[in-house]
């Protein structure tokens, strides 16, 4: 299947359409931003990582009943993936508290959660992907109480399979973020990405960050956690 013409460019990624209108390219950019954008910058072989990981652990996630938009892998930045409307809403599940949650609470980073813990942001960065709630979502008509009832439980089985997988390659899933898309039929399957751009990832033994928190916090060794998480899931 060959790329045709752009049809979007976001930060992470561009998308093509392809001859099939049901069907488009992903394209895996190197470029980094944080703080919806205000920070950039560049971590070499990031796309090439996304992309294989996002695309194996998609199938792993497949093979397990979750419906996905994976179709094929084209090359080592570039996949074919189903055409979807994406439903704007950011999923994210956590098991140990991180990042916004520390920050919007007051508690340190690093406690496990009895539970994993469910929420939205509204995908906006005109507005910094603001926290809304599931009355909220529905206000908005971002998604209908069905949906979200299948995101919901869709997202919780995610995790429930990556956090064990993960532990099998040394690595905690401390929390993550998916985005889900609508088929032509209204079948609700998980697109976007899963990487370490949108996962937290701490060495299970010496708690090291492996993921983009790298970048967003300026820790150095960027490259180097996205090429350390490569060899843990592949074995490489
Ligand atoms: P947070 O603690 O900053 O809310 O992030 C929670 C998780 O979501 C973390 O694994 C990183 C991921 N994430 C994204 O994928 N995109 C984003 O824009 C943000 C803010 C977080």
């Amino acid at each position: 299947m060959e790329k045709t013409v752009q049809l979007y460019e976001g930060k992470a990624k561009k998308v093509y359409a392809t001859e099939d209108p049901n069907l488009v390219i992903v394209s895996y950019k190197d470029d980094a931003t944080a703080f919806d954008g205000t920070k950039r910058g560049t971590i070499r072989g990031k796309g090439s990582v996304n992309n294989r990981m996002s695309n194996f652990l998609m199938k792993k996630l497949a093979e397990q009943g979750i419906p996905t938009h994976f179709v094929e892998e084209l090359n080592d930045r570039e996949t074919l993936v189903k055409k979807v409307t994406i439903v704007p809403l950011e999923v994210i599940i956590r098991n140990v508290s991180a990042g916004s949650f520390a920050k919007r609470y007051g508690v340190e980073e690093g406690i496990p959660f009895d539970e994993p813990t469910f929420e939205f942001s509204y995908k906006n960065d005109d507005l910094h992907d603001p926290l809304l709630n599931t009355s909220h979502a529905l206000a908005l008509k971002l998604a209908t109480k069905d949906e979200i009832e299948t995101i919901r439980t869709m997202a919780l089985k995610v995790n429930e399979i990556l956090k064990e997988f993960f532990l099998s390659c040394g690595v905690r899933l401390i929390d993550f973020k998916l985005e889900f898309g609508r088929l032509p039929d209204g079948t609700i399957v998980l697109a976007d990405e899963i990487s370490p751009d949108t996962c937290r990832f701490w060495d299970a033994k010496t708690g090291e960050k492996l993921d983009k928190d790298r970048f967003r916090r300026d820790l150095g060794n960027v490259e180097e956690a996205y090429q350390e998480m490569m060899r843990r899931v592949f074995g490489e």
